[in-house]
């Protein structure tokens, strides 16, 4: 299939990572507040360094099983968080969603704002079935998104990831696209508008 990115919604813009946005990439990615709840960073300089030229190569590919696009702020004009969807079991058409934003944004809905486009794209443009998310139970803001989503908390595992120290639990959200399709989350026309390319949903063979 033809790239489904870059998306334009209201007030942001996801799109490939390219070489300059290192900075605003490390800004984020090494605020020990921001990854605390995640299961990698705080990056030092040479991480971040290294994530990037891993992107950057990865983006040569296409297809490929994972996409991880940059989400810009239009006003701005700079990197503020990253969202990656990756397909995890190809023959039952699923994939995971996971994303990060910087500090100094969260709050505004940027993230309902972003994941909701690439729900939209995920069953409407790749033809996935299923989408799922997971987060650490105490990261409130990170369900809270995927509940805004219309997602449904279908697991809670008891002590299942050793991170940063200690053993943590996990929520696992899901949604089908019958779902997305019949209730109609994938918000208004101007919140996925420009580039996002009208295709019908299709079978995402093996890459997206
Ligand atoms: C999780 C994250 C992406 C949410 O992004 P966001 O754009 O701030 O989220 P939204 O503005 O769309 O709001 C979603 C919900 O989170 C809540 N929220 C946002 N920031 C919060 C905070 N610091 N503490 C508690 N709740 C918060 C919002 O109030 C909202 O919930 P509500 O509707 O019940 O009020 C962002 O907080 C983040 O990047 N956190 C660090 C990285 C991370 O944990 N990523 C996810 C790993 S699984």
């Amino acid at each position: 299939m033809n790239r489904w990115f870059p998306i334009e919604t209201k007030r942001l813009l996801l799109r490939e990572f390219r070489a300059d946005d290192e900075q605003d990439i490390h800004a984020y990615a090494s605020d020990p507040e921001v990854v605390r709840l995640m299961i990698w960073g705080p990056n030092t300089p040479e991480t971040t360094k290294a994530f990037l030229a891993g992107v950057l190569k990865e983006q040569e590919r296409w297809p490929r099983p994972a996409v991880g696009l940059a989400i810009e702020l239009k006003k701005e004009r700079r990197v503020i968080g990253g969202i990656d969807l990756r397909v995890k079991d190809e023959k039952n058409r699923a994939a995971d969603v996971g994303y990060v934003l910087a500090r100094a944004h969260w709050g505004r809905g940027y993230m309902v704002e972003a994941a909701r486009a690439i729900l939209d794209a995920a069953f409407r443009q790749i033809g996935l079935h299923r989408v799922w998310a997971t987060c650490d139970p105490r990261n409130r803001a990170s369900y809270r998104v995927m509940e805004k989503l219309g997602m449904r908390r279908e697991a809670h595992f008891r002590k299942d990831v050793m991170e940063k120290g200690e053993w943590r639990d996990t929520y696992l959200y899901a949604i089908l696209a019958e779902e997305w399709l019949r209730t109609g989350r994938s918000g208004s026309e101007d919140e996925t508008k420009g580039h996002q390319r009208d295709r019908r949903a299709r079978d995402s063979g093996s890459h997206i």
